[in-house]
Protein backbone atom coordinates (compact mmCIF):
# COMPACT_ATOMS: atom_id res chain seq x y z
CA UNK A 1 0.00 0.00 0.00
CA UNK A 2 1.30 3.91 -0.90
CA UNK A 3 3.71 4.46 2.46
CA UNK A 4 2.69 8.27 1.52
CA UNK A 5 -0.86 7.52 2.69
CA UNK A 6 -0.12 5.12 5.45
CA UNK A 7 -2.47 6.23 8.45
CA UNK A 8 -0.90 4.54 11.90
CA UNK A 9 1.15 6.82 14.11
CA UNK A 10 3.48 4.75 16.02
CA UNK A 11 5.23 7.60 17.54
CA UNK A 12 5.13 8.53 21.37
CA UNK A 13 1.98 10.87 21.86
CA UNK A 14 0.92 10.93 18.53
CA UNK A 15 -2.50 11.27 18.16
CA UNK A 16 -4.55 7.99 16.30
CA UNK A 17 -6.25 8.33 13.79
CA UNK A 18 -9.15 7.00 15.89
CA UNK A 19 -8.70 6.94 19.55
CA UNK A 20 -9.77 3.80 21.22
CA UNK A 21 -11.37 2.40 23.93
CA UNK A 22 -11.12 5.65 25.93
CA UNK A 23 -14.45 7.20 26.03
CA UNK A 24 -15.23 6.92 29.61
CA UNK A 25 -11.81 8.33 30.69
CA UNK A 26 -12.41 11.51 28.45
CA UNK A 27 -16.27 11.65 29.61
CA UNK A 28 -15.44 11.65 32.77
CA UNK A 29 -12.56 14.73 32.48
CA UNK A 30 -15.12 16.16 30.64
CA UNK A 31 -17.42 15.99 33.26
CA UNK A 32 -14.47 17.24 35.97
CA UNK A 33 -14.07 20.36 33.67
CA UNK A 34 -17.28 21.09 33.83
CA UNK A 35 -18.39 21.04 37.26
CA UNK A 36 -15.55 22.74 38.47
CA UNK A 37 -16.50 25.39 35.82
CA UNK A 38 -19.66 24.91 37.69
CA UNK A 39 -18.64 26.15 41.16
CA UNK A 40 -18.47 22.09 41.94
CA UNK A 41 -15.41 20.46 43.54
CA UNK A 42 -14.11 17.27 42.15
CA UNK A 43 -11.34 15.12 42.66
CA UNK A 44 -8.22 15.28 40.92
CA UNK A 45 -7.44 12.86 37.78
CA UNK A 46 -4.40 10.93 37.16
CA UNK A 47 -4.02 8.26 34.47
CA UNK A 48 -1.20 5.87 34.86
CA UNK A 49 -0.31 2.34 32.91
CA UNK A 50 2.59 1.09 31.22
CA UNK A 51 4.55 2.53 28.70
CA UNK A 52 2.81 2.94 25.38
CA UNK A 53 -0.61 2.47 26.29
CA UNK A 54 -1.78 6.23 25.02
CA UNK A 55 -1.15 8.38 28.52
CA UNK A 56 0.19 11.40 27.11
CA UNK A 57 -2.07 11.09 23.80
CA UNK A 58 -5.26 10.94 26.35
CA UNK A 59 -3.64 14.21 27.94
CA UNK A 60 -3.89 15.58 24.48
CA UNK A 61 -6.92 14.92 24.26
CA UNK A 62 -7.76 16.52 27.47
CA UNK A 63 -5.82 19.28 26.89
CA UNK A 64 -8.24 20.00 23.68
CA UNK A 65 -11.70 19.14 25.30
CA UNK A 66 -10.74 22.00 28.16
CA UNK A 67 -10.07 24.62 25.62
CA UNK A 68 -13.16 23.84 24.37
CA UNK A 69 -14.78 24.61 26.87
CA UNK A 70 -12.87 27.81 27.66
CA UNK A 71 -10.46 26.65 30.33
CA UNK A 72 -6.88 28.18 30.65
CA UNK A 73 -5.05 25.32 30.01
CA UNK A 74 -1.15 25.02 31.63
CA UNK A 75 0.69 21.53 30.49
CA UNK A 76 3.92 20.42 31.68
CA UNK A 77 6.14 17.56 30.56
CA UNK A 78 8.17 16.61 34.16
CA UNK A 79 11.68 15.60 33.04
CA UNK A 80 14.16 12.89 34.80
CA UNK A 81 16.00 16.44 36.65
CA UNK A 82 15.09 16.38 40.17
CA UNK A 83 13.30 19.52 41.32
CA UNK A 84 12.27 20.64 38.13
CA UNK A 85 8.43 21.35 39.15
CA UNK A 86 10.18 23.57 41.72
CA UNK A 87 11.70 25.65 39.71
CA UNK A 88 8.92 25.67 36.84
CA UNK A 89 5.72 26.32 38.53
CA UNK A 90 6.22 29.83 39.02
CA UNK A 91 6.57 29.97 34.83
CA UNK A 92 3.59 27.90 34.41
CA UNK A 93 1.55 30.23 36.83
CA UNK A 94 2.79 33.26 35.47
CA UNK A 95 1.65 31.66 31.86
CA UNK A 96 -2.08 30.53 33.09
CA UNK A 97 -2.14 34.30 34.71
CA UNK A 98 -1.22 36.09 31.35
CA UNK A 99 -4.09 33.79 30.12
CA UNK A 100 -6.77 34.22 32.49
CA UNK A 101 -6.46 37.81 31.35
CA UNK A 102 -3.47 40.42 29.63
CA UNK A 103 -1.87 42.46 32.46
CA UNK A 104 -3.56 45.59 30.86
CA UNK A 105 -6.63 44.50 32.45
CA UNK A 106 -5.37 42.87 35.72
CA UNK A 107 -8.00 43.29 38.18
CA UNK A 108 -7.18 43.44 42.18
CA UNK A 109 -7.22 39.59 42.59
CA UNK A 110 -4.92 39.31 39.56
CA UNK A 111 -2.63 41.66 40.26
CA UNK A 112 -2.34 39.77 43.91
CA UNK A 113 -1.55 36.36 42.15
CA UNK A 114 1.34 38.57 40.44
CA UNK A 115 2.91 39.30 43.58
CA UNK A 116 2.74 36.29 44.78
CA UNK A 117 4.10 34.85 41.80
CA UNK A 118 6.68 37.21 41.98
CA UNK A 119 7.98 36.42 45.51
CA UNK A 120 7.10 32.38 44.69
CA UNK A 121 9.89 32.49 41.96
CA UNK A 122 12.33 34.67 44.10
CA UNK A 123 12.96 31.96 46.47
CA UNK A 124 12.47 29.22 43.87
CA UNK A 125 13.72 30.11 40.72
CA UNK A 126 16.01 32.79 41.41
CA UNK A 127 18.26 32.04 38.24
CA UNK A 128 15.23 32.21 35.86
CA UNK A 129 15.24 34.63 33.14
CA UNK A 130 12.01 36.47 33.46
CA UNK A 131 10.05 38.29 35.57
CA UNK A 132 6.76 39.88 36.52
CA UNK A 133 5.88 42.80 35.26
CA UNK A 134 3.13 45.28 36.49
CA UNK A 135 2.65 48.71 37.82
CA UNK A 136 5.03 48.53 40.96
CA UNK A 137 2.49 51.56 42.43
CA UNK A 138 -0.51 49.15 42.16
CA UNK A 139 1.53 46.46 44.25
CA UNK A 140 -0.12 44.95 47.10
CA UNK A 141 1.49 43.66 50.21
CA UNK A 142 1.46 40.03 50.25
CA UNK A 143 3.30 39.45 52.90
CA UNK A 144 2.76 36.35 54.85
CA UNK A 145 1.41 34.90 51.73
CA UNK A 146 3.62 32.45 50.02
CA UNK A 147 6.99 33.31 51.22
CA UNK A 148 7.70 30.70 54.35
CA UNK A 149 10.18 29.08 51.93
CA UNK A 150 9.00 26.03 52.35
CA UNK A 151 8.03 24.25 49.12
CA UNK A 152 4.63 22.79 50.08
CA UNK A 153 3.40 25.41 51.58
CA UNK A 154 4.00 28.35 49.38
CA UNK A 155 2.84 26.36 46.47
CA UNK A 156 -0.85 25.65 48.28
CA UNK A 157 -0.53 29.54 48.69
CA UNK A 158 -0.16 30.20 45.33
CA UNK A 159 -2.06 27.92 43.59
CA UNK A 160 -5.35 29.54 46.16
CA UNK A 161 -3.75 33.01 44.44
CA UNK A 162 -4.15 31.71 40.91
CA UNK A 163 -7.78 30.20 41.52
CA UNK A 164 -8.91 33.60 42.72
CA UNK A 165 -7.59 35.72 40.01
CA UNK A 166 -9.17 32.65 37.66
CA UNK A 167 -12.62 33.20 39.49
CA UNK A 168 -12.33 37.01 39.15
CA UNK A 169 -12.39 36.45 35.11
CA UNK A 170 -14.90 33.29 35.29
CA UNK A 171 -12.00 30.98 34.38
CA UNK A 172 -11.16 27.69 35.34
CA UNK A 173 -7.41 26.44 34.75
CA UNK A 174 -6.49 23.05 34.35
CA UNK A 175 -2.91 21.50 34.78
CA UNK A 176 -2.49 18.54 32.91
CA UNK A 177 1.41 17.17 34.14
CA UNK A 178 2.92 14.08 32.28
CA UNK A 179 5.58 11.85 33.28
CA UNK A 180 4.46 12.23 37.30
CA UNK A 181 6.35 9.47 38.49
CA UNK A 182 9.59 11.65 37.88
CA UNK A 183 8.57 13.82 40.80
CA UNK A 184 9.75 13.79 44.10
CA UNK A 185 7.90 13.16 47.20
CA UNK A 186 7.75 16.39 48.45
CA UNK A 187 6.82 18.35 44.78
CA UNK A 188 3.70 15.24 44.23
CA UNK A 189 3.30 16.29 48.32
CA UNK A 190 2.75 19.63 47.48
CA UNK A 191 0.28 19.38 44.91
CA UNK A 192 -2.02 17.08 46.68
CA UNK A 193 -1.72 19.78 49.59
CA UNK A 194 -2.17 22.31 47.02
CA UNK A 195 -5.53 20.13 46.08
CA UNK A 196 -7.13 20.28 49.15
CA UNK A 197 -6.94 23.92 49.78
CA UNK A 198 -8.35 24.07 46.24
CA UNK A 199 -11.21 21.82 47.38
CA UNK A 200 -11.48 24.31 50.78
CA UNK A 201 -12.15 27.57 49.12
CA UNK A 202 -13.87 25.65 46.04
CA UNK A 203 -11.22 27.34 42.94
CA UNK A 204 -11.38 26.73 39.47
CA UNK A 205 -8.78 24.64 39.41
CA UNK A 206 -8.20 21.26 37.78
CA UNK A 207 -5.36 18.83 38.58
CA UNK A 208 -4.84 16.18 36.22
CA UNK A 209 -1.95 14.15 35.04
CA UNK A 210 -0.35 10.88 33.94
CA UNK A 211 2.37 8.52 34.55
CA UNK A 212 3.59 5.10 35.43
CA UNK A 213 1.63 3.10 37.70
CA UNK A 214 4.08 2.94 40.13
CA UNK A 215 2.83 3.67 43.77
CA UNK A 216 3.66 7.49 44.49
CA UNK A 217 6.04 8.40 47.48
CA UNK A 218 4.30 10.40 49.10
CA UNK A 219 5.08 12.05 52.91
CA UNK A 220 2.67 10.93 54.96
CA UNK A 221 0.90 13.90 55.71
CA UNK A 222 0.07 13.84 51.67
CA UNK A 223 -0.79 9.87 51.82
CA UNK A 224 -4.36 10.03 53.08
CA UNK A 225 -5.12 13.39 51.19
CA UNK A 226 -3.94 11.96 47.65
CA UNK A 227 -6.00 9.32 48.28
CA UNK A 228 -9.29 10.57 49.18
CA UNK A 229 -8.74 13.78 46.42
CA UNK A 230 -7.39 11.75 43.21
CA UNK A 231 -8.72 9.23 41.17
CA UNK A 232 -6.15 7.25 39.57
CA UNK A 233 -8.17 5.45 36.78
CA UNK A 234 -5.48 2.94 34.88
CA UNK A 235 -5.29 2.49 31.50
CA UNK A 236 -4.11 -0.14 29.59
CA UNK A 237 -4.71 -2.90 26.45
CA UNK A 238 -7.38 -2.12 24.38
CA UNK A 239 -10.25 -5.13 24.51
CA UNK A 240 -10.14 -7.26 21.85
CA UNK A 241 -13.03 -4.90 19.79
CA UNK A 242 -10.90 -1.69 20.33
CA UNK A 243 -7.76 -3.10 19.14
CA UNK A 244 -9.49 -4.77 15.84
CA UNK A 245 -10.70 -0.95 15.13
CA UNK A 246 -7.68 0.68 16.24
CA UNK A 247 -6.36 -1.21 13.02
CA UNK A 248 -9.29 -1.20 10.80
CA UNK A 249 -11.35 2.26 10.88
CA UNK A 250 -7.65 4.30 9.72
CA UNK A 251 -7.41 2.02 6.75
CA UNK A 252 -11.12 1.51 6.11
CA UNK A 253 -11.21 6.14 5.96
CA UNK A 254 -8.36 5.10 2.91
CA UNK A 255 -10.58 2.25 1.60
CA UNK A 256 -8.47 -0.76 2.53
CA UNK A 257 -9.29 -3.88 4.24
CA UNK A 258 -8.35 -6.37 6.25
CA UNK A 259 -8.90 -10.03 6.35
CA UNK A 260 -10.40 -11.11 9.19
CA UNK A 261 -7.10 -13.34 10.03
CA UNK A 262 -4.91 -10.76 9.64
CA UNK A 263 -6.82 -8.88 12.21
CA UNK A 264 -7.29 -12.09 14.66
CA UNK A 265 -3.34 -12.53 14.35
CA UNK A 266 -2.14 -9.25 14.50
CA UNK A 267 -4.09 -8.51 17.73
CA UNK A 268 -2.91 -11.42 19.25
CA UNK A 269 0.76 -10.61 18.72
CA UNK A 270 0.19 -6.94 20.10
CA UNK A 271 -1.86 -8.06 22.81
CA UNK A 272 -3.91 -4.99 22.12
CA UNK A 273 -1.15 -2.82 23.45
CA UNK A 274 -1.89 0.74 21.57
CA UNK A 275 2.24 1.58 20.45
CA UNK A 276 2.34 -2.47 19.34
CA UNK A 277 -0.43 -1.46 16.88
CA UNK A 278 0.16 1.30 15.21
CA UNK A 279 3.61 0.01 14.53
CA UNK A 280 1.82 -2.96 13.05
CA UNK A 281 -0.18 -1.44 11.20
CA UNK A 282 2.41 1.15 9.88
CA UNK A 283 4.42 -2.01 9.23
CA UNK A 284 2.01 -4.29 7.31
CA UNK A 285 0.38 -1.53 5.48
CA UNK A 286 3.90 -0.36 3.95
CA UNK A 287 4.20 -4.87 3.06
CA UNK A 288 0.72 -5.20 1.72
CA UNK A 289 0.46 -5.62 -2.13
CA UNK A 290 -3.41 -5.47 -2.69
CA UNK A 291 -6.48 -4.72 0.03
CA UNK A 292 -7.35 -6.47 1.85
CA UNK A 293 -4.59 -6.82 3.84
CA UNK A 294 -3.86 -10.86 4.60
CA UNK A 295 -2.90 -13.30 6.84
CA UNK A 296 0.15 -13.82 4.75
CA UNK A 297 1.18 -10.33 5.05
CA UNK A 298 0.55 -10.07 9.05
CA UNK A 299 2.48 -13.24 8.90
CA UNK A 300 5.42 -11.64 6.78
CA UNK A 301 5.80 -8.41 8.70
CA UNK A 302 6.19 -9.92 11.70
CA UNK A 303 10.01 -10.01 11.74
CA UNK A 304 9.99 -6.49 10.98
CA UNK A 305 7.73 -5.25 13.29
CA UNK A 306 9.64 -7.32 15.80
CA UNK A 307 13.01 -5.23 14.50
CA UNK A 308 11.69 -2.23 14.69
CA UNK A 309 10.12 -2.80 18.31
CA UNK A 310 13.47 -3.81 19.46
CA UNK A 311 15.63 -0.76 17.87
CA UNK A 312 13.24 1.81 18.74
CA UNK A 313 11.10 0.58 21.72
CA UNK A 314 13.12 -2.06 24.16
CA UNK A 315 16.48 -1.21 23.05
CA UNK A 316 16.95 2.38 23.88
CA UNK A 317 15.74 1.45 27.59
CA UNK A 318 18.78 -1.10 28.64
CA UNK A 319 21.46 0.79 26.48
CA UNK A 320 24.63 1.42 29.34
CA UNK A 321 22.93 -0.98 31.86
CA UNK A 322 25.09 -2.09 34.29
CA UNK A 323 25.62 -6.25 34.49
CA UNK A 324 24.12 -6.38 37.75
CA UNK A 325 21.34 -5.21 36.49
CA UNK A 326 20.97 -6.81 33.30
CA UNK A 327 21.47 -9.34 35.68
CA UNK A 328 18.38 -8.79 37.05
CA UNK A 329 16.39 -7.66 34.09
CA UNK A 330 17.14 -11.37 32.60
CA UNK A 331 16.30 -12.88 35.74
CA UNK A 332 12.83 -11.09 35.91
CA UNK A 333 12.45 -11.44 33.00
CA UNK A 334 12.70 -15.78 33.05
CA UNK A 335 10.35 -15.87 35.71
CA UNK A 336 7.49 -14.94 32.53
CA UNK A 337 4.93 -12.04 32.46
CA UNK A 338 3.36 -10.06 35.56
CA UNK A 339 4.50 -9.28 38.90
CA UNK A 340 6.91 -10.98 40.96
CA UNK A 341 8.47 -11.10 44.09
CA UNK A 342 12.36 -9.39 44.91
CA UNK A 343 12.92 -12.63 46.62
CA UNK A 344 12.19 -14.96 43.63
CA UNK A 345 14.27 -12.76 41.34
CA UNK A 346 17.08 -12.83 43.49
CA UNK A 347 16.24 -16.85 43.81
CA UNK A 348 16.70 -16.89 40.27
CA UNK A 349 20.09 -15.29 40.36
CA UNK A 350 21.16 -17.61 42.53
CA UNK A 351 20.82 -14.98 45.42
CA UNK A 352 18.98 -15.73 48.24
CA UNK A 353 16.33 -12.90 49.59
CA UNK A 354 14.91 -9.22 48.70
CA UNK A 355 18.07 -7.41 50.10
CA UNK A 356 20.56 -9.46 48.12
CA UNK A 357 18.55 -7.54 45.53
CA UNK A 358 17.44 -4.42 46.74
CA UNK A 359 20.15 -2.00 45.70
CA UNK A 360 19.22 -3.01 42.02
CA UNK A 361 15.61 -3.15 42.60
CA UNK A 362 15.99 0.72 43.76
CA UNK A 363 17.79 1.58 40.92
CA UNK A 364 15.87 0.02 38.50
CA UNK A 365 12.93 1.49 39.57
CA UNK A 366 14.22 5.00 39.84
CA UNK A 367 15.09 3.97 35.90
CA UNK A 368 11.24 3.80 35.33
CA UNK A 369 12.04 0.04 34.28
CA UNK A 370 10.80 -1.61 37.00
CA UNK A 371 7.86 -0.74 39.28
CA UNK A 372 6.61 -1.92 42.71
CA UNK A 373 3.34 -3.02 41.51
CA UNK A 374 1.93 -3.51 45.67
CA UNK A 375 4.14 -4.74 48.35
CA UNK A 376 6.15 -6.75 47.53
CA UNK A 377 6.52 -7.17 44.04
CA UNK A 378 7.71 -5.55 41.29
CA UNK A 379 7.04 -5.91 37.26
CA UNK A 380 8.15 -4.41 34.20
CA UNK A 381 6.92 -0.56 32.96
CA UNK A 382 7.27 -1.55 29.25
CA UNK A 383 4.55 -4.37 28.27
CA UNK A 384 6.06 -7.57 27.00
CA UNK A 385 9.58 -6.40 27.91
CA UNK A 386 9.98 -9.89 29.46
CA UNK A 387 9.83 -11.42 25.51
CA UNK A 388 12.22 -8.74 24.59
CA UNK A 389 14.64 -9.97 27.62
CA UNK A 390 14.38 -13.31 26.53
CA UNK A 391 14.84 -13.08 23.13
CA UNK A 392 17.85 -10.66 22.98
CA UNK A 393 19.95 -11.90 26.24
CA UNK A 394 18.51 -15.59 26.53
N1 LIG B 1 -6.59 4.69 22.23
C1 LIG B 1 -5.67 4.44 21.29
N2 LIG B 1 -5.96 3.75 20.17
C2 LIG B 1 -5.01 3.51 19.26
N3 LIG B 1 -3.74 3.93 19.35
C3 LIG B 1 -3.38 4.63 20.42
C4 LIG B 1 -4.32 4.92 21.45
N4 LIG B 1 -3.69 5.64 22.41
C5 LIG B 1 -2.41 5.78 22.01
N5 LIG B 1 -2.20 5.18 20.82
C6 LIG B 1 -0.90 5.09 20.14
O1 LIG B 1 -0.03 4.45 21.08
C7 LIG B 1 1.27 5.02 21.07
C8 LIG B 1 1.68 5.44 22.47
O2 LIG B 1 0.93 6.54 22.92
P1 LIG B 1 1.46 7.48 24.09
O3 LIG B 1 0.37 8.42 24.45
O4 LIG B 1 2.78 8.08 23.70
O5 LIG B 1 1.69 6.40 25.27
P2 LIG B 1 2.27 6.63 26.74
O6 LIG B 1 2.27 8.10 27.01
O7 LIG B 1 1.34 5.87 27.62
O8 LIG B 1 3.64 6.02 26.74
C9 LIG B 1 1.24 6.13 20.04
O9 LIG B 1 1.80 5.61 18.87
C10 LIG B 1 -0.25 6.42 19.83
O10 LIG B 1 -0.51 6.85 18.52
MG1 LIG C 1 3.85 9.36 27.53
Amino acid sequence: MDPVRNPYTPNAGARPPVLQGRDDLLEDFRLLVQRVADGRSDKGYVVTGLRGVGKTVLLGEFETIARDLGAVVVTYEVPKAPGSLTRRFPALARKALLEISPSARWGERARRAAAVIRGFKARFDPEGGWSIEYDVSDAMSVEGVADSGDFVADLADLVEALGEAARAEHRVVVFLIDEIQHLDSTELSALVIAKHRVNQRVLPVVFAGAGLPQLPAFTAEAQTYAERMFRWPQIGRLDDRAARLALLEPAARLGVGFEEAALAFITAYTEGYPYFLQEYGRAVWDAAEASPISLRDAEDTRTTVEAVLDQDFFSVRVAGLPDRELGYLRALASLGPGEHTPASVAAAMNRSGSASVGSATARLVSRGLIYSTRRGYVAFTVPQFDRYVRRTFG
